[in-house]
């Protein structure tokens, strides 16, 4: 797998309208990511169509469960084939763990684990209160970052912002994976922190998650390309 590439977040509803999008691409095979929606509604399955295809899948599930349920559940995952998954570094190092365990395959493969630190939907003020989290957020983004690595997972999902962070704290090799892209003349929609790809680029960022950008342009393979061209060019 390519260190440095372009996920496109495949945020739809159900299969039909991700392959109606996926056909557009009749050059290239996008890296996708599917997530809760669209694995919720139409099951392993579409993974497995996916990957027949020739993508690449990160399946963004965010497992957060007892160590020996997310270690069960991850081997299920594992046996799809996908790429990359991801569990929220919250469960303790021993889920990380125990995500790991169950990822292994008998010969010593598996895809690629990565953590979600604190949600970006979650700030100080909700951190403090809801979680009694009383300690600086970027503090605990970069804890749990740690804990990720210490657990010898492979990264986080952060944006693009914390990238540099992240390879300080952990290591140049530990993979940063950004949401929150925007092309500079875009529309941001429910996005505060954004990033175009060329600035993630100069920010470290490893592997760009893209979606509406791409998905809702009105040729998004054009988009696509753009991207690609803005991030790895
Ligand atoms: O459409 P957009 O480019 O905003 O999509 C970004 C994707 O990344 C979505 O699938 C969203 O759920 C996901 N994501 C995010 N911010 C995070 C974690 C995941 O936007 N902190």
């Amino acid at each position: 797998m390519n260190k440095r590439d372009v996920i496109i977040a495949c945020d739809f509803a159900g299969a039909a309208e991700t392959f109606e999008f996926l056909d557009k691409f009749t050059e290239e095979k996008p890296f996708v990511k599917i997530g809760m929606e669209l694995f919720y509604s139409e099951g392993p399955q579409i993974v497995r169509e996916i990957k027949a295809r020739g993508h690449k899948v990160f399946l963004d599930l965010k497992l957060h469960d007892i160590p020996n349920t997310v270690k069960k559940a991850m081997s299920v995952l594992s046996g799809l084939d996908v790429d990359i998954v991801n569990v929220h570094a919250a469960g303790t190092i021993a889920m990380m763990e125990a995500a790991i365990e169950g990822l292994t395959r008998a010969d010593g493969t598996r895809p690629l684990l990565i953590a979600v630190t604190q949600l970006t939907s979650t700030d100080q003020q909700r951190m403090e209160d809801d979680l009694l989290i009383k300690e600086p957020i970027d503090k605990v983004v970069m804890h749990y970052a740690e804990n990720a690595k210490k657990a010898g997972l492979d990264g986080v999902v952060c944006s693009p912002l914390e990238a540099e962070a992240v390879h300080k704290h952990c290591g140049d090799d530990f993979l940063t994976v950004t949401p929150g892209i925007r092309f500079a003349d875009g529309d941001k929609g429910d996005q505060k922190r954004v990033m175009t790809p060329a600035a993630a680029k100069e920010a470290g960022s490893d592997l760009i998650v893209v979606g509406r950008p791409i998905t809702k342009a009105e040729d998004p393979v054009a988009a696509y390309r753009r991207c690609v061209k803005e991030f790895l060019g």
